[in-house]
């Protein structure tokens, strides 16, 4: 029963799903694609190119792996996942055609169309509807939002307060200066005002495993402000989130998904995480993602108590519905750390100090770091994320602050509001 594993990714989230697989008795040994240097201790890191199909394939065979886990998109979208299958070995995520959830806003949307599930009214332009996209948006109310189609690294989605803001936007996206080829369809939405909130499922096509609820902080300045990021920080539980919202999430959003997936004909083996905004109680889908959210896997899988190898071979065997899913009722905070200047542009190889032990209820997970010369060293954007666990908010996030008070790096930066939000808002 114990099987080979391996997980595709090298940052927090696949750090944190790397981390409880090791634990597991199912476990016999564990590779990661390409890994980081926290991933050294527990798992055994391998240097190939993860979005080339064929080379995963290959190192599947040389280390006689039985089941990968892919974190990001990327690989997804370049069919790593088919090709994987064809080859008979089990991947968690799926494969091209399910993964244009997330890769095609176009796709994603009128499949949401199709199968009523609530999203943002919208309107699609490309390059021969210039003229119409123009007209649309001399007429529209603002704000409203742009998305390119294709997958742009966050950098896809601009919300324009006015028309000459979003003509020039829409210019940008459709003459492929601001996103490259993502932005050759162009997705006009209505904005839509109200709180965020992510959600995750596990499916191996039939049955389906809903995860614990997440809030990410996308933005770099405290109180949201300023550029997007690849996330800043994450909360899990969210208490905002009542059995009932969550009954008419699961009824209206996550059903309807799933049966038009298989509608569609589209065997579908993984995570999807639902970007919603609640609209005066009502969820719309903002985005489709077929993976689990960076930061929000940090503390959505610190907080799974029962063993996360059996989930994933539960799947592979297409057995969901026997796996039971434990989860720790407490909270847990994730504060990211990252270079000054993120997410414009900043210095790497800044010496990184650690705290020689780690109490029990912290974890940090590395995110862009290296060893030199027996240093570890800061070598991207995002650095280090600590996920802390605590009886209740408050104590979550007093306990990560706590211990990233001790992370030392000369030119670190992290948002010191992470969860104090909820924490107003859980308190009124
Ligand atoms: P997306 O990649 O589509 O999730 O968009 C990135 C971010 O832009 C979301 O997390 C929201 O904060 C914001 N956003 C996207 N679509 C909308 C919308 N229709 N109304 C308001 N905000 C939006
Ligand atoms: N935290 C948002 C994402 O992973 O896309």
């Amino acid at each position: 029963m114990e099987k080979n594993f391996l997980v595709i990714g090298g940052g927090g989230r696949e750090h944190a799903i790397a981390d409880k697989l090791s634990r597991s008795k199912y476990c016999k040994k564990l590779w990661i694609a390409p890994g980081n240097p926290g991933t050294l201790g527990f798992a055994q890191n391998l240097s190939i190119n993860i979005t080339h199909p064929d080379e995963v394939v290959v190192t599947c065979l040389e280390h006689d792996i039985d089941i990968v886990v892919v974190g990001p998109e990327a690989p997804l979208m370049e069919g790593v996942a088919d090709e994987l299958k064809r080859n008979g070995i089990a991947v968690i995520g799926p494969t091209r055609d399910g993964a244009l959830l997330e890769g095609s806003k176009v796709f994603a949307k009128t499949f949401m169309q199709k199968y009523r599930i609530p999203t943002a009214s919208y309107h699609f332009f490309d390059r021969t509807t210039i003229q119409e996209a123009k007209a649309y948006l001399k007429e529209a109310k603002y704000p409203l939002v742009l998305k390119a189609s294709g997958l742009a690294a966050g950098k896809g989605v601009v919300t324009c307060e006015s028309y000459h803001f979003a003509k020039s936007i829409l210019e940008q996206m459709l003459n492929g200066t601001l996103v490259g080829e993502a932005g050759e369809t162009v997705v006009i939405e209505e904005f839509l005002n109200g709180w965020e909130l992510s959600m995750f499922i596990l499916t191996d096509g039939q049955n389906y495993l809903l995860l614990p609820e997440a809030k990410d902080y996308k933005r770099i300045g405290e109180g949201n402000t300023g550029p997007n990021t690849g996330g800043m920080g994450s909360v899990s539980p969210v208490l905002l989130l009542t059995p009932e919202l969550k009954q008419t999430i699961i009824q209206k959003v996550i059903e309807p998904t799933l049966s038009g997936l298989k509608k569609e004909k589209i065997d579908y083996q993984g995570f999807i995480f639902f970007g919603l905004m609640i609209v005066q109680n009502e969820p719309y889908v903002l985005e489709y993602n077929v993976r689990m959210g960076d930061p929000e896997t940090q503390s959505v899988f610190t907080r799974i108590t029962s063993d996360v190898g059996e989930m994933f071979i539960s799947v592979a065997e297409k057995r969901l519905n026997q796996y039971i899913l434990s989860v720790t009722s407490q909270t847990a905070v994730t504060v990211v750390s990252v270079s000054e200047g993120y997410p414009g542009s900043y210095e790497k190889e800044k010496a990184i100090y650690l705290p020689k032990s780690t109490p029990k209820d912290i974890f940090i997970y590395h995110a862009g770091t290296k060893i030199k010369e027996n240093q570890l060293i800061s070598n991207g954007g995002r650095v280090l994320n600590v996920t802390a666990l605590g009886d209740n908010l408050a104590d979550a996030i007093h306990k990560a602050y706590k211990f990233n008070e001790n992370i030392v790096f000369s030119n670190k930066y992290y948002r010191k509001d992470i969860g104090q939000d909820l924490l107003v808002l859980e308190n009124l």
